[in-house]
């Protein structure tokens, strides 16, 4: 077998696994990068964040023209939907991103090896692909992600019983999509049907969607979604779905069995650790399969690190980059750090849902004193310009020493105006320094300004 030696290597290459490559290579590190897939990128190019943005773009331009924009006195005649180019779009942005890493390895000159990595042995690791390439490094990183979670009982069929993947390629339109889980998922892809003609069913096992996100803000958001035609039946548990002749089947604890011609299933992702040689070496799982880490993402055996999905902590591209910065910054200068504080979480539905730092049912928990601050996009002159005025900016703030602990965001651009929020407790903010930043007019973003002055019961425009 051929053998090659590296400083790092580094095990799948989704946003975190490339971005810890890239930054290793910028440190000096000889850095290869093993992927399976023929396309870089991972799950959140390939088959995630980046196509079903696009779909959610081109969805949301068809139901615009279709229900707003003649509020515009622009009247446009014969609005259709042309599924294939859709998707071709949706494919070109998919091709264009997936390369672009490639090329963003060629120049920082990580060797790329495409094929399946596992560990067989301590410093030591098996590419197997075309032939078969032992490498040899003195770091490891193992950054394989997470894969769709099944339910006991929902018989995936790879199209009309599907999972993400296949709700990204629906060849037409389904007349009655049911969904499996209120989460990111469920949301996004069923908006992206939803406004495309499905009549779209919820499935939720809790009491509420989105769990994790801030109740209040949940709560606001679903009211919006009912609007749009969301069809939500909370409390309900699904014990099982398949197809039949006429399409698919529900099947629902307490309730009457649904029929519907396709079913997404969206109840969580898992990690993915099967066949990567854990058991070669020393490194320890959780009771739900996730890899072991210490704060610097080093595992149980020397050498060998973890970050993003396949560890502790919300399953986000943007969480996983930052840990696979911090993870190389540490083997290469010995620092290296991630404030999960202040990792910003988006919905990316119509309005988008954002949030970063705590939510109040956290602040409560823990006994911390908090004022809040809220704003109406209602009363923002940008919004009524672009006409888009659902939702409202809260901002949470510690009752004796104001910093600002929370936001929470429904609204227009959400998940853009998030980041002035992340910035804000990153550098320690108080409420009142938003408020004191000058906010260009008009903007979105004076809408936190003033949620900021509302925490102060100064707001202006209302
Ligand atoms: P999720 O964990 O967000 O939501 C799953 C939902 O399914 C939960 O509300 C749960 O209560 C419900 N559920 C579980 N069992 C059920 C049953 N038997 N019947 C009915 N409901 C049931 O998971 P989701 O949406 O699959 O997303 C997976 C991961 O992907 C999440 O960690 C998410 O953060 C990430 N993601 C992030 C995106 C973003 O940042 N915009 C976009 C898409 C995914």
């Amino acid at each position: 077998m051929e053998s090659k030696k590296h400083d790092l290597v580094v095990i799948g290459a989704g946003p975190g696994g490339y971005v810890a490559a890239i930054r290793a290579a910028q440190l000096g590190l000889n850095t290869a990068c093993i992927e399976s897939e023929k396309a870089l990128g991972g799950t959140c190019l390939r088959v995630g964040c980046i196509p079903s943005k696009a779909l959610l773009e081109s969805s949301e331009r068809y139901h615009e023209a279709k229900t707003a924009l003649s509020d515009h006195g622009v009247t446009v005649k014969d609005v259709g939907i042309d599924l294939n180019t859709m998707m071709k779009r949706k494919r070109q942005i998919v091709g264009q991103l997936t390369k672009g890493v490639e090329g963003l390895f060629k120049k920082n000159g990580i060797t790329r090896y495409n094929g399946r990595g596992r560990l067989a042995g301590p410093g030591k690791v098996i590419v197997e692909g075309k032939g078969s390439v032992e490498l040899t490094a003195k770091h490891v990183i193992i950054a394989t992600g997470s894969v769709s979670a099944d339910l006991k009982g929902v018989e995936l069929d790879g199209d009309r019983i599907g999972t993400s993947t296949e709700a990204l390629s629906y060849p037409d339109v389904p007349k009655h999509l049911v969904l499996i889980g209120a989460g990111v998922i469920g949301l996004e892809l069923g908006s992206v049907w939803l406004r495309l003609g499905a009549k779209v069913t919820v499935f939720e096992y809790l009491d509420r969607i989105l769990p994790g996100m801030d109740l209040d803000t949940a709560k606001e958001a679903q009211k919006i979604f009912k609007k749009q035609g969301f069809d939500f039946r909370l409390n309900s548990k699904v014990t099982g779905a398949r197809t039949n002749e006429s399409g698919c089947v529900v099947e629902v604890e307490g309730a009457e069995p649904l029929a519907c011609d396709r079913v997404l299933l969206a109840v969580g992702r898992r990690p993915t650790t099967e066949g990567l040689g854990l058991d070669t070496v020393n490194v320890a799982q959780d009771n739900i399969g996730r890899i072991e880490v210490n704060e610097h993402f080093a595992t149980t055996e020397p050498g060998v690190y973890a970050i993003g999905d396949v560890i502790r902590g919300p399953m986000l591209a943007h969480k996983a980059e930052e840990e696979g910065i911090a993870c190389v910054e540490r083997i290469a200068t010995g620092y290296g750090h991630v404030n999960y504080d202040a990792i910003p979480a988006v919905v990316y539905t119509h309005p988008e849902i954002a949030s970063v730092g705590k939510t109040e049912e956290e602040l409560k928990e823990s006994g911390t004193a908090y004022r809040s601050g809220m704003f109406p996009f209602l009363a923002n002159g940008r919004a009524r310009a672009i006409g888009d005025t659902t939702g409202r900016v809260k901002i949470l703030s510690d009752a004796k020493t104001d910093r600002v602990l929370g936001v929470h965001i429904v609204g227009p651009r959400a998940g853009d105006l998030i980041a002035e929020a992340a910035v804000a407790i990153e550098f320690g903010a108080s409420s009142e320094d938003i408020a004191r930043s000058s906010h260009a007019h008009p903007s979105l973003a004076e809408a936190i300004k003033e949620a900021a002055f509302d925490v102060d019961d100064r707001v202006i425009h209302m």
